[in-house]
């Protein structure tokens, strides 16, 4: 495909015109500092602003107190974060972007001593939030403060610049979507019942939001296609309010997917792109507004096509622009090889979840972007590196750029090191984007790549560089069993490879996420599968918003997963196993080891002393995941 025009065109949202169709819709990224916008945070923005983004969102801010979500968010519960908030505003007008708050009260409420109270519509929780205490239902007088919160906030955004202000009313993150939905309202006053009942308190919030900053200011609404919730909203009840939210001044609905804490997986890499685009485009059936919708969009040509049949007028892309600022540029120009595409790994969601501020797998710099900045090195060396997995090829990447003479070889026919692996079990083929773009890299930065020849030291020698990085990544760790060199015995990444056969009925020791994957992959081959793990714990290693997706898959394709069981010795039949100090066996004709990896740095240890500068990164210093394999190389290359 040549040039994209469907996403390039303009777009009004009432008096706003947006110079294209790509939204960033809004995320909490731990960025700001006390509710306040930081270097950090404008620095990360700016990036994106930069890149071609058209309308970008920021928040959730609070309207009325912060707490309850990781810190590191945004407010504009208080005039005082006006002016910060201008700044930044001023500096994303800079870059011709057009920047939107999205505006939330949350649960919570201040008690007379001063102390917070988690509110409601109803004392309904959420399931999933167990322990979390129940809310109070808030009371007609509560009601009327919150909704005069939402007017206040909007004020304070219009006098900040804002271009619009957008009205969170998605997902169980705030009193809006507990209101609308029927899993956790069930007043039976004017603001329970019917759907519509149930909207009325968002149909107020916006009416308070139009008197505080008149009708023409631009108004947005982000609101769930269906909540994914039992007893909650589905598509045909979001269609039912937003006609009333277009009658009431709303000038755009950005339609997302479902609650957080539905047991329906949205954002993760099993997802297939654009999966949810029909919930925005039912809604987009029912309404003249503007219309946006995306998730699991990481791809322009998608976005094009979503556009070009008329399915939304705009498309949100989140994690595809922290994985790369550039993609609305990049897709402009049509250089879709230079895309570093988002895998929807998830990292970043779980970082923000562990309350640490935004990480990215495929791109070191997001939320680093002024410290991890890539500058012409004041020396241009000779680089050597050792091995063309993703921290060979990042630290290669990054070295280049900053003006090094960059060699890399690896003793394989192939660029991708153990990412090649990687994407062979089920749901995980978005890997293969990382390799792509970064061998594409390769080749647009002019680095010489060898392949396919042993690298020693006498050939690292010969090349007389000035600095060599080793990056040849990890082995698997082979566990002193009695046993374990039994024929029945396997490898997992022989297995994944093909080079190794395995029979009906197996027994994989290690429940990490290669034994998890490993599981997955044989089942589909028809295989009856025991994974054995010695921690209590099944995936302990596997990202927080991926975890309970693979587990739910592997109880679904009926995968055995015996845990606090220590593996003492293989056998002809199968494992025995000590559990509780008793001695258990399981059975099977082909074991799989999957019990984790580790650095190879025997060419590091070789290196030791006999080159001017040494740097090991990857997997090759410690065995980890893509992110810090990534971060390892920017960090050294980005020094060199
Ligand atoms: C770390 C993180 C924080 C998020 N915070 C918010 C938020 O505060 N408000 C909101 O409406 N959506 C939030 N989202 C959801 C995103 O806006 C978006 O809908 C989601 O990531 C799916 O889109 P994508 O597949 O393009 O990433 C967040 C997503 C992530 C990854």
């Amino acid at each position: 495909m040549g040039k994209l025009t469907k996403l390039f065109e303009p777009i009004k949202i009432g008096t706003m015109e947006v110079k294209n169709r790509i939204v960033m819709p809004a995320m909490e990224l731990g960025l700001a500092a006390d509710d306040m916008v930081t270097d950090r945070f404008k620095a990360f923005y700016a990036e994106r602003a930069r890149g071609g983004a058209g309308l970008i969102v920021v928040g959730l801010a609070p309207t009325l107190y912060a707490g309850m979500f990781p810190p590191g968010g945004i407010g504009i519960y208080k005039d005082e974060f006006i002016p910060g908030l201008r700044d930044f505003v001023n500096l994303m007008h800079k870059y011709a972007a057009k920047v939107a708050v999205q505006i939330s009260a949350l649960q919570l409420l201040e008690k007379p001593d001063g102390s917070m109270e988690v509110v409601g519509p109803s004392n309904i929780g959420v399931e999933r939030h167990a322990n979390a205490p129940k809310p109070r239902p808030l009371t007609l007088d509560e009601i009327k403060r919150v909704v005069a919160s939402y007017g206040d906030a909007a004020l304070r955004a219009k006098k900040s610049g804002f271009d619009a202000v957008e009205i969170n009313a998605i997902a169980g993150t705030g009193l809006i979507s507990y209101f609308l939905s029927g899993h956790t309202n069930n007043r039976n006053d004017e603001y329970g019942g019917n759907i519509i009942k149930r909207a009325r308190f968002l149909l107020e919030c916006i009416e308070s939001v139009k008197g505080a900053v008149g009708d023409d200011y631009p108004l947005l609404c982000r609101v769930s296609g269906a909540d994914f919730m039992e007893g909650g909203n589905t598509l045909e009840d979001t269609k039912a309010v937003v006609p009333l939210m277009e009658k009431a001044g709303i000038h755009a609905i950005n339609v997302s997917t479902g609650w957080h804490e539905s047991p329906t997986p949205f954002i993760q890499m099993s997802i297939p792109r654009g999966n949810w685009i029909y919930l925005a485009e039912g809604v987009k059936d029912v309404v003249d507004i503007p219309i946006i919708g995306g998730t699991r969009i990481n791809d322009p040509l998608l976005a094009e096509q979503i556009l070009d049949c008329d399915r939304v007028d705009m498309v949100y892309a989140a994690r595809a622009l922290i994985a790369d600022p550039e993609w609305p540029n990049k897709a402009k120009g049509g250089r879709f090889d230079e895309i570093r595409y988002c895998t929807a790994c998830c990292a970043c969601f779980d970082t923000v979840l562990e309350m640490r501020p935004v990480v990215c797998a495929v791109n070191a710099r997001a939320g680093r972007e002024l410290e991890y900045k890539i500058e012409p090195a004041k020396k241009h060396k000779k680089v050597f590196i050792v091995g063309g997995g993703p921290a060979g090829m990042e630290a290669a990447r990054v070295a280049a750029m900053r003006g090094h003479h960059v060699t890399l070889a690896d003793s394989k026919d192939q660029l991708g090191g153990q990412l090649l692996v990687a994407i062979l079990p089920p749901h995980k083929e978005e890997l293969g984007g990382l390799t792509r773009y970064l061998a594409g890299q390769m080749k647009k930065l002019g680095i010489a790549v060898e392949l396919g020849q042993r690298v020693d030291i006498a050939v690292v020698q010969r090349a007389k560089p000035d600095a060599v990085i080793v990056a040849t990544g990890a082995t698997p760790i082979v566990p002193h069993i009695p046993g374990v060199d039994g024929e029945n015995v396997v490898m997992a990444l022989d297995v994944l490879t093909g080079k190794k056969e395995v029979g009906d009925n197996i027994v994989i020791v290690g429940g990490g996420m290669v034994g998890c994957e490993m599981a997955e992959f044989l089942v589909q081959k028809g295989k009856k599968v025991t994974i054995v793990e010695m921690l209590s714990k099944i995936g302990a290693d596997i990202e927080r918003a991926n975890r309970w997706v693979v587990l739910g898959r592997l109880r679904q394709l009926g995968v055995r997963m015996e845990v606090n069981a220590r593996v003492e010795e293989v056998t002809s039949q199968g494992v025995r196993v000590r559990r509780n100090g008793n001695l258990e066996s399981f059975a099977g004709d082909t074991v799989v080891l999957a019990v984790g990896m580790q650095s190879d740095c025997s060419l590091a240890q070789e290196l030791e002393g006999k080159v001017t500068e040494l740097h090991i990164i990857g997997d090759s210093a410690k065995p980890g995941k893509i992110a810090q394999a990534m971060e390892s190389a920017f960090a050294v290359a980005r020094m060199l």
